[in-house]
């Protein structure tokens, strides 16, 4: 058996084909199975049974928060709880007003239609929405030249869930469309223990409850890596022939895989060992920590920085950012400003 170390891929965004339907497999599908986010749950729920009691469509809904917390699930989970179809999509792969018009043309009356990485959609098409989810209808133009003509759709009622990292990506009048805007926030280690014990169930896998709750603290409040951290620890156990998971198989194969005690990863500390090796600390900006590093700002400000602003190891000042002393602390490194 070949155990991948490839730490990036612990953290990364990226999705791969084997790894989507491993996701697939573990998502949850109501209510019920959705652990933790327990104040979005409440009021989705409330939106859910008024509109299904108006026999009406639900109001658009915004996600927000950083990848892997569970924003495609809601999707889903909503979906399902309103007995509705889910049509999905993203921002990216929307290119012109005929493809969302082709979209839009499927929707039976109270379909959501999903569209993730909202953010990127190109502006044409975007503003192409804002009729479609205010009052339900398009206008778009056939034909070319001398031709050319609008014609006026009209549109099922329908919900759009629009995901993205972070809100703030969005324009005003964009955002004032979705009636339900809801921030999700890292998870505590509490339903990443059950999230890790829901999973190690589905897998058929025994784990010690020291073993899942080590795996909660490492996860960076993100379900996407608890679950993936299990499965990489599964390996291990099973190769050492455990029929059970330890805190032991935990250990060692977190170690194997450069993830520490807080669920750092090798990028995160030459992150931090950079802006206090070279920049005492900082303040420094993102994009000069980017280069540094070698990593996309992006990646930077939507992966990496908003778990270590979470944890208290980095702080934004208004001229940049800044390494805490608990960040000095769990470097093992001296704060020259102490
Ligand atoms: N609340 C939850 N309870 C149980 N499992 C969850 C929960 N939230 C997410 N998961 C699991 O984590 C995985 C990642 O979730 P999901 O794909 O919904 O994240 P996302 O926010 O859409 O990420 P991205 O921003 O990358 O699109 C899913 O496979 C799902 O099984
Ligand atoms: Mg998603």
């Amino acid at each position: 058996m070949v155990i991948s170390l490839d730490d990036n891929r612990i953290i990364s965004q990226e999705t791969e084909n084997d790894e989507r339907s491993f996701e697939q497999s573990l998502r949850p599908q109501n209510f019920s199975q959705y652990i933790g986010q327990n104040k979005i749950k409440k009021s989705l729920n409330i939106y859910i049974e008024a509109a299904k009691q108006r026999e009406e469509s639900l109001d658009h809904v915004l996600l927000f928060g950083p990848p892997g917390l569970g924003k495609t699930t809601m999707a889903t989970v909503i979906a399902h709880e309103m007995g509705v179809n889910l049509k999905t999509t993203s921002g990216p792969a929307i290119e012109k007003s005929g493809d969302l018009a082709a979209l839009l043309n499927e929707l039976e009356p109270g379909d959501i239609l999903f569209i993730d990485e909202i953010h990127r959609l190109p502006k044409v098409v975007e503003e192409m929405l804002y009729s479609a989810m205010e009052d339900f209808y398009i206008d778009i133009v056939i034909g070319q030249g001398p031709t050319a003509h609008p014609v006026h759709f009209s549109l099922p009622p329908f919900t759009l869930i629009g995901a993205t990292t972070r809100a703030g990506l969005l324009d005003a009048p964009f955002r004032n469309r979705f009636g339900i805007v809801e921030h999700m926030n890292y998870y505590n280690t509490q339903d990443l223990e059950a999230i890790v014990k829901r999973s190690a169930t589905i897998f058929h896998t025994k784990i010690k409850d020291e073993g899942a709750h080590e795996i909660s603290l490492r996860s960076r409040g993100t379900p996407r890596i608890a679950n993936r951290l299990l499965k990489r620890v599964r390996d291990f156990a099973q190769v050492s022939n455990k029929n059970e998971i330890d805190i032991e198989s935990v250990n060692q194969a977190l170690s194997a895989l450069g993830v520490d005690s807080k669920g750092l990863d090798q990028t995160d500390l030459k992150l931090l060992e950079t802006m206090i090796d070279y920049y005492n600390g900082g303040p420094v900006g993102l994009n000069t920590i980017a280069a540094n590093i070698g990593e996309e700002t992006e990646t930077i400000s939507e992966v990496y920085e908003p778990y270590l602003l979470q944890i208290g190891y980095l702080k934004r000042t208004s001229r940049g950012r800044m390494v805490t002393e608990s960040g000095y602390q769990h470097l093992g490194k001296e704060n020259p400003r102490r």
